[in-house]
């Protein structure tokens, strides 16, 4: 692997321990999905190994996967009205804690979850730290039916939306089968207008906008884990 690679990594598992030592005995642990949520699954697993009782939800078929061949009880995210504490990755995050996710096409399940937790903490290499969110296209998830009548509706908020296609040619499906449009707004206007009218066209299941989950981040810096804690969070 190269040395960029390599450090990246440090800096995701060393964020991602950080963030596993908030885990208390019998919590109920929501667990993210993509490379950094990986190095909290290994490191809870770690923690699960030496003794600790706690449970989790998985965010996505590949992290339930991960998290049972790792030895972590878990729970339905069906049956789980409400988690102690929600872990996971972001692809850009800015100085008030608010994220662009889903370039793993998770984000609708990783909504429900971070929306379902008493605290929600970000774990990222400093890479993902932006002055201002929006280099990335808002990922969208969509009803296959509502395909072009929503890709019409997304074309008027003055975003030029693209299908996500997977390596066959064909539209990428989340585990719940849907299809998702990757967003590029034209301007960046209010953040919480976008959210609002995103989530307001019918067909619309969820967009990667994690505009007020985020309780904490823990970010994974050449000078080691820096943590910021969102001055009073809006659950309360
Ligand atoms: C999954 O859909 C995403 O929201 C991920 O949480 C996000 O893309 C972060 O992934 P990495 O940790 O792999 O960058």
């Amino acid at each position: 692997m190269n040395t960029i690679l390599a450090q990246l990594d440090d800096r995701k598992r060393a964020a991602a321990e950080a963030a596993v030592a908030e885990i208390s005995e019998g919590m109920l642990v929501g667990l993210g999905t993509g490379s950094t949520a990986a190095f909290a699954i290994e490191a809870l697993a770690r923690r699960v190994a030496q003794g600790l009782n706690c449970r989790a939800v998985a965010t996505s078929v590949q992290t339930a996967r991960h998290a049972t061949m790792v030895g972590i009880q878990l729970l339905k995210l069906e049956d789980s009205a409400e988690v102690d504490l929600c872990i996971d990755g972001v692809d850009e995050i800015d100085g008030e804690l608010r994220a662009l996710k889903g370039a793993g096409g998770a984000m609708l399940r990783e909504k429900i979850v971070a929306s379902a937790a008493r605290r929600m903490v970000a774990i990222a290499d400093a890479s993902k730290a932006v002055a201002r969110l929006g280099a990335r296209p808002v990922p969208v998830e969509v009803l296959p039916e509502g395909r072009a009548f929503v890709a019409r509706q997304l074309g008027l908020l003055d975003c030029t939306p693209v299908l996500r296609l997977g390596d066959q040619g064909k539209p990428v499906r989340t585990d719940q089968g849907n299809i998702i449009f990757d967003c590029q707004f034209n301007r960046h206007g209010n953040l919480k207008r976008t959210a609002g009218l995103l989530s307001n066209i019918p067909g619309v299941l969820g967009h990667g906008l994690f505009l007020l989950e985020i309780d904490a981040l823990y970010l994974g810096t050449a000078d080691g884990v820096v943590r910021t804690e969102r001055p009073v969070s809006p659950k309360l």
